[in-house]
């Protein structure tokens, strides 16, 4: 190519996508984005993180105004939802940020283009736009930022109105009466207890004998049991295999899920939330040779580059954890790659929050995984219930635990549920970066009276030297 007019095209503008462009163009490049969406953000800014913490917090406002607001002696009487207005709200939200992303690549000088990006060899991007029309555009390197997509169950066909993806259970226009969530990981569970707050009956059928795979087991063991104290059922070791949509209600056929006999479960809505799957359709990744592997993820190397030399991949394309803050990290990461720096992620140190309430939030390695790697380890733990500002929000349930390495001290892995917990764990974050030992958190002074000297305590703990324990 002889001079290209951009040195990259960012194919995508989710989290991934737009925060690569920006930081690429803060480098000098010149950098042009393609969107087939309406809207820049990608999944995370309009139907993933925003809505759903939108309708979290708002669905939790109701509930504490129901629930705990007259304890504190606020008396305002049963709260009434207005549901249309709570949407309103979220879409708000939604809407500022958008705005927010359209603004910050016109501030970078960052060219967008709205279509479908299809790679028609290295360094050539076609861009068709939904009316049909065709341009090709040149650049030194590509990013493939195409995200994820809802995975889907065999012979179970998503409607977005009663039967729903994330997407449709963002958007429901009346609380339903009986919720069937399918899958008890992040979206089920966030997604779930929004519905129950609001007023619906949620019933669980998990898969697995436990919820949130992935995250430290004695967390998920209290956390469930907090969750069945709210009002939501589990129904875990089982499968959806059908769904009847014939009738007025919903009819779920539900299995063990190592086989044998099936019950009838009714629901008015059924939520399926089994995982999400990398979105390359109409990328043409075939057609120039870009390899995926066998969940049909792009495959990169460190450096985040394919096997088709000047086309790279970042975020929940490629393999890891799809999280926005993961996407956002490899977007800065391959621009400096790009533009000769060395670009890093440190994928030992990426926190993961759900937000729920109370809300759980991990950064490391869980018990398990240490165990399983042979490494010893020492666990320091503090429950809420001790905590003098926790003790006062009545809001105790949970516990902070940090596991450190039984030679070092250094911290391998923080845990937390407990209210709070996802802003509390940007500490854990910080301290791991820099190699923390748990006596370093244990000697550094925190705020009284705050959820943070919980985690204190816990350090202290390691030691086996809490003071309010
Ligand atoms: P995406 O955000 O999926 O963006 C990809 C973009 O590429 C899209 O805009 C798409 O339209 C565009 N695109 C695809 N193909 C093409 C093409 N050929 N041409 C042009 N454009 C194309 N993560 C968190 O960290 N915290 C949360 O709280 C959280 N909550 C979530 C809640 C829900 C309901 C869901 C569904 C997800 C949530 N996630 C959360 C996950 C998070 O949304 C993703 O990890 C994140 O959006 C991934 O960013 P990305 O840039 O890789 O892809
Ligand atoms: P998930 O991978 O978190 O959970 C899916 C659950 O469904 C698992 O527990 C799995 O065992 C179960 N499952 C799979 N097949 C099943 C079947 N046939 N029947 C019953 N259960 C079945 O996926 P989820 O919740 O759909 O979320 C997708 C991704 O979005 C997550 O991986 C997460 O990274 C991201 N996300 C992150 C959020 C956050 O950071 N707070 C919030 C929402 C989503």
């Amino acid at each position: 190519m002889a001079n290209p007019a951009y040195d990259l095209i960012v194919i995508g503008s989710g989290p991934g996508g737009y925060v690569c462009a920006i930081r690429a163009a803060q480098l000098g490049m010149k950098v042009a984005v393609v969107e087939k969406d309406k809207t820049f953000g990608g999944t995370c800014l309009n139907v993933g993180c925003i809505p759903s913490k939108a309708l979290l917090h708002a669905s939790e406002r109701y509930e504490e105004t129901g629930q705990l607001f007259d304890k504190m002696g606020i008396k305002v009487g049963k709260p009434k939802l207005d549901l249309a207005a709570m949407m309103k709200f979220k879409d708000e939200g939604v809407d500022g940020n958008v705005k927010g992303v359209a603004f910050l690549l016109k501030k970078n000088k960052i060219d967008t283009f709205q279509g479908t990006g299809r790679i028609a060899a290295p360094g050539k991007v076609e861009v068709t736009s939904a009316g049909g029309k065709n341009e090709t555009l040149e650049a030194k390197a590509i990013v493939i930022a195409t995200g994820s997509d809802v995975a889907r169950l065999p012979g179970i066909d998503i409607d977005e109105t009663r039967i729903v993806s994330s997407t449709g259970a963002l958007v429901l226009d009346k609380v339903p009466e009986r919720l069937l969530v399918v899958g008890a990981g992040v979206i089920g569970l966030e997604l779930g207890s929004v519905w129950r707050r609001l007023g619906s009956q949620v019933i669980v059928v998990e898969f697995l004998d436990r919820i949130l795979p992935g995250i430290d087991n004695e967390v998920c063991r209290q956390f469930q049991r907090i969750l069945e104290r709210q009002g939501i059922k589990f129904k875990l070791s089982s499968k959806v295999t059908a769904v009847d949509a014939n009738g007025k209600t919903l009819k779920a056929s539900v299995e063990p899920a190592a086989g044998g006999a099936a019950e009838t479960i009714e629901a008015d809505v059924v939520l399926v939330s089994i995982g999400r799957v990398p979105f390359t359709e109409g990328l043409g990744l075939e057609g120039v040779g870009v390899r995926t592997d066998n969940k049909g993820r792009v495959m990169v190397d460190e450096r985040f580059a394919t096997n088709v030399p000047g086309v790279y991949a970042i975020g929940d394309v490629i393999a890891g954890p799809m999280l926005a803050h993961k996407a956002e990290d490899e977007g800065v990461a391959v621009a400096e790659i790009i533009a000769g720096q060395a670009g890093h992620v440190n994928y030992d140190v990426i926190p993961n929050v759900v937000y729920t309430f109370p809300e759980i939030a991990s950064v490391g390695k869980s018990e398990d995984e240490l165990k399983a790697a042979g490494v010893a380890f020492n666990v320091g733990k503090f429950p809420f219930t001790a905590n003098g500002r926790a003790k006062i929000n009545h809001q105790t349930d949970g516990f902070v635990k940090i596991l450190a390495d039984a030679k070092t001290d250094r911290v391998l892995g923080v845990h937390i549920v407990g209210a709070d917990a996802g802003n509390m764990i940007a500490e854990a974050a910080v301290a791991m970066e820099f190699g923390a030992a748990s006596e370093d958190i244990a000697r550094t002074c925190h705020a009284h009276p705050t959820l943070t000297e919980a985690v204190k305590e816990a350090a202290l703990a390691v030691a086996k030297r809490s003071i309010n324990m």
